[in-house]
């Protein structure tokens, strides 16, 4: 398994400041070697979606976060970005189950691979190691706590609109808002906090990972109409099969997405400007979070995180 390629990484426009690469690497090694169970199912599922890579744009966001308010040395910030990205692969392992997803980071999924009972407990193990990850850094806990509960509160509500057949807009921003931005917003706070920012700073930097975290579901959710799976590395047009209220949220149907409606409220999507007023959406989430910015001082660190926002909405994968 761990001959098969690992699926690219974003390539930035700008390189990465040098500390942060080094401590990026850190983050790599760190969860490679925190999953070192001797059950090897778990060990070996473990390095399986860890090792098929990713875009790893939270542990990112985290790192530049601490540089971008002067934190020393970026590797101190390494196992925070850690735990923060494993919380990420945990949730994609278990949302490929309800999703039946079979295809993640250019990989089988793991559910896939050894089936729906070994993926629950690999994704279970997964966020139990975050416990070990973050154990030394007291306070920071209960942000990542907090954005853990938003993430299962988010695929919760989405699981029950579907189910109760009640996607409006409103409903959709609130499930995004919870299983995506609460996570990104945790990994700005939690990088700005270790890395000694100032409350201004730290709130800033919160408030661009939460824009940031909108804008990129929004475009995920764009590319899964509009991409494939060889593009994006997992499997796609599932959302709008299983009703999950992306394209009902920008047609405005109020069709059921079952059976026959799919193709209809897909093509909605497609042809009318539906797809187009959600990326002007997801531009002015990131132009707002660029503007966070402001109140960071001139940096390599600050620069990236402009581009990391630009790259979101830019990105086809
Ligand atoms: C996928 O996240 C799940 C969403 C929140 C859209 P990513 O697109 O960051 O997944 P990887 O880590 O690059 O595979
Ligand atoms: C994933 O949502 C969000 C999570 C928090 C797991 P999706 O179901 O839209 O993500 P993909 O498209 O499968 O990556
Ligand atoms: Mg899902
Ligand atoms: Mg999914």
């Amino acid at each position: 398994m761990t001959t098969q390629q690992a699926f690219p990484a974003v390539q930035p426009q700008t390189e990465l400041p040098e500390p942060v690469q080094t401590a990026l690497q850190a983050v790599e090694d760190l969860m490679l070697e925190v999953v070192d169970s001797t059950v090897t199912v778990l060990r070996d599922a473990s390095r399986h979606i860890i090792g098929a890579g990713g875009k790893r744009v939270r542990p990112r966001l985290a790192l530049l976060s601490y540089a971008a308010v002067g934190g020393r040395d970026p590797l101190e910030a390494a196992p925070v970005a850690a735990a923060v990205e494993l919380v990420h692969t945990a949730s994609v392992v278990h949302d490929d189950i309800n999703d039946h997803g079979v295809v993640r980071r250019g990989r089988p999924s793991v559910n896939a691979v050894w089936g729906r009972t070994f993926a629950l407990l690999t994704g279970d193990y997964l966020f139990t190691k975050v416990y070990e990850l973050m154990a030394p850094f007291r306070d920071l806990n209960i942000l990542l706590s907090e954005a853990t509960v938003a993430l299962v509160e988010g695929e919760t509500l989405q699981a029950a609109a579907v189910k109760e057949n009640n996607f409006s807009r409103e409903v959709y921003y609130r499930v995004i808002a919870l299983k995506t931005a609460a996570l990104f917003k945790s990994a700005g706070a939690i990088g700005a906090s270790l890395g000694g920012g100032t409350p201004e700073q730290i709130a800033a930097l919160a408030d661009y990972g939460y824009n940031v975290g909108l804008a990129f579901q929004i475009i995920d959710d764009i590319l899964d109409l509009t991409a494939d799976e060889k593009q994006l590395g997992k499997t796609a047009g599932i959302d709008v099969e299983q009703g999950r209220g992306f394209a009902t949220a920008y047609t405005g149907s109020d069709e059921p997405t079952l059976d026959e409606k799919v193709n209809s409220i897909k093509a909605k999507a497609l042809e009318g400007d539906a797809l187009q007023k959600a990326h002007d959406q997801a531009e002015m989430l990131v132009q707002m979070a660029v503007n966070q910015l402001k109140v960071l001082p001139p940096s390599p660190a600050k620069d990236a995180l402009v581009d990391l926002a630009h790259m979101i909405v830019d990105r086809t994968y």
